[in-house]
């Protein structure tokens, strides 16, 4: 059906809810009513508490309308934060789009236990810094903290930009357009860094949300999946102060080849994080002090 044949009663959002819903369970997303209810509030503008409260309420046409594109686009499966323009990360709510990858549950972990090894760290660097997510969560949970993120996508720095102002963190996170660790000026405290890891070879596995629509630039490791890692691995030495810390997350299996590679970058004290599935996620080492 198309905003056009709509009835008034159509417009209410209890059935705004349950039509949605019929075209994301035809598309074959599982969370279909759950997606439904998502869409049809960021449709409207409103809370998800909108919906359990006034489900009679009517939309306008304009949100309407607003929905019946925003329904088409998940159903082509855009990724559902991209659909909305936002997402969750270390109980933030952070501007996304397909400049950037949606940052995952799993880099929460990355942040966390990069802030529990590096309590005194007074100068970050977040190598990849895509929407900012990490950059973001840094510099909130430390406001004594000076933060630098990188990225070779200059899109990816405009959203990142976007999220940083939104915090109000502009005089503590600088941004910088460069290849890995080369626009850092002087030895960082911390480097943390959530960069391409996925084995070319294993796209065409991939669900569609992330193979169709997210930035390959932000995914692609190369053959190994470890190009970008061993190559920020060899960096380390003379980017990181005495006694600092680098984290970096992986893909599942590649924590121990991660491991050596710091060890032979000269780093110490080297352990693995597991994520929230068990699965290895965060290497993590400390240069020599
Ligand atoms: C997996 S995403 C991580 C984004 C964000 N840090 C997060 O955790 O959600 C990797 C990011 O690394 C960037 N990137 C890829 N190659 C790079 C390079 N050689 N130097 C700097 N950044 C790079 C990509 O543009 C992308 O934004």
């Amino acid at each position: 059906m198309s905003g056009r044949d709509l009835q008034p009663q159509d417009l209410r959002a209890s059935a705004a809810v349950r039509r949605a819903a019929r075209t994301l369970e035809t598309a074959g997303l599982e969370r279909a009513r759950a997606e439904a209810e998502l869409l049809v509030c960021g449709a409207a503008g409103r809370p998800l508490e909108w919906l359990l409260v006034h489900p009679e309420d009517m939309l306008s046409p304009e949100q309407a309308a607003r929905l019946e594109d925003m329904v088409g686009r998940r159903a082509r499966r855009e990724p559902l934060p991209y659909v909305l323009g936002h997402a969750e990360f270390y109980s933030l709510d952070l501007f996304v789009g397909p400049a950037a990858i949606v940052p995952r549950p799993e880099t929460e972990v990355l942040a966390e236990a990069a802030l529990a090894r590096a309590p005194e760290a007074r100068f970050a660097v977040d190598v990849g810094v895509g929407c900012g997510a990490l950059a973001v969560v840094l510099a909130r949970e430390r406001p004594e903290m000076m933060v630098l993120g990188i990225d070779v996508s200059r899109e990816a720095l405009r959203l990142a930009r976007r999220n940083i102002a939104r915090y109000g963190l502009g005089r503590r996170v600088a941004l910088a357009a460069g290849d890995l660790l080369d626009p850092v000026g002087r030895r960082a405290d911390l480097v943390v860094a959530n960069l391409p890891y996925i084995r070319t070879g294993d796209f065409p596995d991939l669900a569609p949300e992330v193979s169709r629509w997210e930035p390959r630039i932000a995914l692609d490791g190369g053959e190994d999946g470890l190009a970008l890692i061993r190559r920020l691995a060899g960096q380390l030495e003379r980017h990181l102060s005495a006694g600092g810390i680098a984290a970096l997350e992986v893909g599942a299996g590649q924590a121990e080849e991660v491991a050596n590679l710091l060890r032979r970058a000269g780093l110490t004290e080297v352990e693995v994080v597991p994520d929230y599935a068990k699965i290895d996620r965060v290497v993590i080492g400390r240069k020599r002090g």
